[in-house]
């Protein structure tokens, strides 16, 4: 990825011993193979820039200590980029002294910027109750600023709601939405959607300056594709099916992984999973503000953290796509959530000490990605969606249109014990005004979660039909649905059935 840092991409390389070595091991003469070996790197940054992601972590001014620009090779402003430091009512910037230290500190520490964060119900200090019109100044203003310094901005924060409803939320700036012809979303060309706004707004920055600053948009509650128990995270469908929407303006999405024992914020077995079907999407996935509390499951702030670690970093280092994660702070004593001990370091005021989670995930670092031979780096599941700003950014009403045929096709992201499939519906010659896709599962498999589909049957023969935004698909043109199940699904062949 262009934007780790190119100088720490080295290796270390411990020198060559000759091809056999003799070694006295109690008091026998063993004779051991000495094939070239990689010396483990011994700082985050170097650990993951060797895998091809940044480390970064959240911090402030007073907190530039030298162990930020050792270990970590991204910086975010953990509050010093917020509106309610850097905005005023009219959307111009204001106090960003503190933004601009954190940027030079980062800059010259050979970091990549993380901005955090433009439109965002909470620390909206003067801009709260602005319209659009004001937050797509802010968005401009803030772009523009800092410019190609800021490789990512979190354009839009938190969304959505909480408990798990998959609804967005309801207070300002979210009280800008208008659902025209009431079918439930926002997604329509004659509704007001202020994430899709500030979207374009922000593309349209980006385009006209000829900035290569990334655009995202963050959440928490978006981890697994599941929560506790097994129920399906409609946060996190509500966001894929954003993100999937709005795909040609929004260009990466976090994951904020602040990981606690609520139930709909627990490391599941499935993280990797929903962190791969958002990469297919084509957009950069990265865990932006981690911190794993202590409590989750075994009560073990030792090795039970650490392992808990060891696993979020593998999740994301097993998607090609997954390009960063970010610690929400250095130390628990300086963490927002201090009595959670959710850090890497212990310590403070700029005397750290290394927790079994640091070792934990720099090991894992160190051992590098794993990708699944269905997402190699670099080759798109998705095609590149062209960055040029249409006026109408969502599906337009088509009239009528006569039956046609459809065709469907799936792809498996298989693991042990489960899988998640991903299946396309394609138009025939003729525009379609729905489908449905049928399929037998094998023996054993069952049918435990899915998004933009109405399914019916778990196990056996089972149906897939669309839902209300994705039913109309044009003639040649694509839609894809997608469900996740336990057991194997190797082998199984969708059909269309168009309405
Ligand atoms: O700096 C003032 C200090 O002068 C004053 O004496 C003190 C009195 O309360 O407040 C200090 O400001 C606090 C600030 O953190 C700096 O420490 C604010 O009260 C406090 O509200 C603020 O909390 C921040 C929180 O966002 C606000 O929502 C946390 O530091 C920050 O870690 C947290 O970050 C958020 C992300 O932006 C979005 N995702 C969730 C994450 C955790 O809540």
């Amino acid at each position: 990825m262009s934007s780790i840092p190119s100088q720490r991409k080295r290796r270390t390389r411990i020198a060559l011993l000759p091809a056999t070595a003799l070694l006295l091991v109690g008091g026998a003469v063993i004779v051991q193979s000495t094939t070239p070996a990689v010396a483990a790197e011994t700082t985050l940054r170097a650990a993951a820039a060797n895998a091809g992601l940044f480390f970064g972590v959240a911090a402030s001014p007073g907190r530039l200590s030298s162990i930020v620009g050792q270990e970590f090779n991204q910086l975010t402003p953990e509050n010093d980029m917020k509106p309610s430091t850097i905005a005023t009512s009219t959307g111009a910037l204001q106090n960003t002294g503190n933004a601009d230290t954190l940027v030079n500190y980062a800059q010259s520490n050979n970091m990549v910027v993380r901005g955090h964060t433009m439109v965002w119900h909470s620390q909206a200090g003067s801009l709260q109750g602005a319209s659009q019109a004001t937050l797509n100044t802010f968005i401009g203003n803030a772009l523009t600023r800092w410019g190609n310094r800021i490789a990512y901005w979190d354009v839009v924060n938190e969304a959505l709601a909480d408990n798990n409803t998959g609804a967005r939320r309801t207070q300002w700036p979210h009280t800008l939405n208008r659902d025209a012809n009431g079918d439930g979303d926002f997604f329509d060309a004659t509704d007001t959607d202020v994430i899709r706004d500030s979207f374009i707004r922000a593309k349209q920055v980006v385009q006209q300056n000829n900035l290569s600053t990334k655009l995202c948009i963050n959440d928490y509650d978006i981890e697994g594709l599941t929560v506790q128990g097994g129920t399906a995270n409609r946060k996190a469908n509500a966001m894929y099916d954003i993100v999937r929407t709005y795909r040609q303006y929004i260009d990466c999405v976090g994951f904020q992984a602040h990981f606690n024992d609520n139930p709909n914020s627990i490391i599941t077995g499935d993280l990797q999973a929903n962190i791969q079907r958002f990469a297919d999407l084509g957009v950069e996935v990265h865990l932006t503000e981690l911190d794993i509390d202590d409590d989750l499951s075994n009560n073990d702030i030792g090795q039970g953290q650490a392992d808990n670690y060891r696993k979020v970093v593998r999740a994301c280092l097993n998607v090609a796509r997954c390009t960063g994660i970010t610690v929400w702070g250095i130390a628990d004593s300086e963490s927002w959530r201090s009595s959670e001990r959710g850090l890497l370091f212990t310590g403070g005021n700029g005397s750290y000490q290394r927790k079994a989670a640091y070792t934990a995930v720099l090991d894992e670092l160190n051992k590098g990605r794993n990708v699944s031979p269905t997402s190699p780096p670099g080759s798109p599941t998705s095609p590149p969606v062209s960055p040029s700003v249409p006026p109408s950014p969502t599906v337009s009403p088509t009239p009528p249109q006569p039956p046609a045929g459809c065709s469907a096709s799936v792809s498996l992201n298989s693991w042990n014990g489960g899988f998640v499939a991903t299946v396309r519906v394609t138009a025939g010659s003729a525009p379609i005004n729905g489908w449905s896709v049928g399929l037998t599962l094998p023996s054993g498999a069952t049918v435990s979660n899915s998004w933009n589909t109405t399914a019916s049957g778990t196990s056996g023969a089972v149906r897939f039909t669309n839902v209300s935004h994705n039913g109309r698909v044009a003639a040649g043109q694509s839609t894809e649905f997608g469900f996740q199940g336990t057991g194997t699904a190797t082998g199984i062949t969708p059909t269309c059935t168009a309405s």
